[in-house]
């Protein structure tokens, strides 16, 4: 069994943030989204990983290398265009040889591991397996509607009368067969090669698709919001720890908080789940529940909950509290005493601002 995450693609819906960095490498929980992939397939005994990347391949391999420091062992797999979640697998053939493979979106973050799934597949004779999740309103995703014997009938996406509220996750368990049905299907009137028609290709030509229902959350992080989602729901599972080196001084900091090496803690309250990077700087401020802070962040003066502040960033005596919020690298957000009042903005293409 081999693994294949994929981790090209465009990232648009996460503008500005992924004009400068890869969409999996946004930490949610102060850990990349592509390394809580990476850590699920290796967790299910899987250790051979290809990892499909587009033009943001050189930050993927300086965070990942060779895979080894996590025991793993990773081939990159270059997509020159973002084609299609089929076609990522079509370019990958050499890579998996005649393996069956599991194949996990980049972006993705679920509850549990995949080894029940990885399991299933194995002891079953299916060509492919597809997770699936229950979801109260499926029109925006893909969709399987099931045979009575529980196999997949038919994948549809977004439509308009879904035929059932099990939506696709994106992790996928595929036999080399799913080879000839990404060589035969044509793209779709978006231009890509899509896995939905490659395991309609599969269902039609007589192959057996069963599907894995998956009953924890999952979060498909293509947008802000279910970043900030992801975070929570991560931070609300993480076991606290505070690092021996870290310096906590006249704070309240709760028993759900996580405080990573060297990080100052100083006339401040954090009240968990929340997590503070290492060598960031708090100070006289208020750290809110479900807020990720990543490493060399300094926050002074400053009330913040609910949200993912990314690395060498600066947040210095803001007067209203930030909430709900995404803040890349190294922004400062600071107040200005000086006349006249007003805002003074610097903001990257496709920002949202709420005043
Ligand atoms: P998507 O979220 O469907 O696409 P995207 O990354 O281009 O994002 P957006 O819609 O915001 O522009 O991709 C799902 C995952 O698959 C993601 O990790 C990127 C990856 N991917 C590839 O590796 N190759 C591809 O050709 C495509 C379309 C996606």
């Amino acid at each position: 069994m081999k693994g294949l995450i994929l981790s090209g693609g465009k990232g648009t819906r996460l503008y500005p943030l992924t004009y400068t960095r890869a969409k999996q490498l946004v930490p949610v929980a102060n850990k990349p989204v592509l390394i809580r992939v990476l850590e699920s397939i290796r967790d299910a005994g899987v250790t051979e990983i290809g990892i499909v990347v587009g033009h943001t391949a050189p930050e993927i391999k300086e965070t990942v290398g060779d895979g080894s420091a996590w025991g793993v062992n990773v081939t990159y797999i270059p997509q020159a265009s973002p084609d299609g979640l089929a076609h990522a697998v079509k370019i990958s053939q050499d890579f998996l040889g005649d393996e069956s493979f599991v194949m996990f979106l980049g972006d993705n973050v679920i509850q549990g591991g995949i080894s029940p799934l990885i399991r299933d597949f194995d002891k079953n004779d299916w060509n492919s397996q597809i997770v699936l999740k229950q979801v109260a309103d499926p029109r925006a995703y893909g969709v399987a509607e099931l045979r009575p014997d529980g196999s997949i009938a038919r994948l549809i996406e977004k439509p308009a009368n879904p035929p059932s509220n099990y939506a696709l996750v994106g992790i996928y368990m595929f036999d080399a067969n799913i080879f000839e049905a990404v060589n035969a299907i044509k793209p779709s009137a978006r231009g890509e090669l899509e896995i939905t028609d490659a395991i309609q290709w599969l269902i039609d030509h007589g192959y057996r698709v069963y599907p894995h229902i998956h009953e924890g959350w999952w979060i498909d992080t293509g947008k802000p919001i279910d970043m900030l989602d992801a975070n929570s729901y991560v931070l609300d599972e993480l076991t606290p720890s505070i690092a021996a080196d870290a310096v906590i001084e006249n704070s309240e900091i709760d028993a759900r908080v996580t405080v990573q090496p060297r990080a100052r803690i100083v006339n401040s309250t954090v009240h968990g789940p929340a997590i503070i990077g290492e060598d960031c700087v708090i100070e006289n401020s208020y750290i809110g529940p479900f807020t990720s802070i990543y490493h060399h962040t300094t926050i002074r003066n400053c009330e913040i909950v609910r949200s993912i502040v990314l690395e060498h960033s600066s947040l210095i005596d803001i007067q209203t509290m930030i909430r709900d919020s995404l803040i890349g690298r190294k922004v400062t957000i600071r107040h200005n005493d000086q006349r006249p009042t007003g805002l003074k903005l610097n903001l990257a293409d496709n920002s949202t601002l709420s005043i």
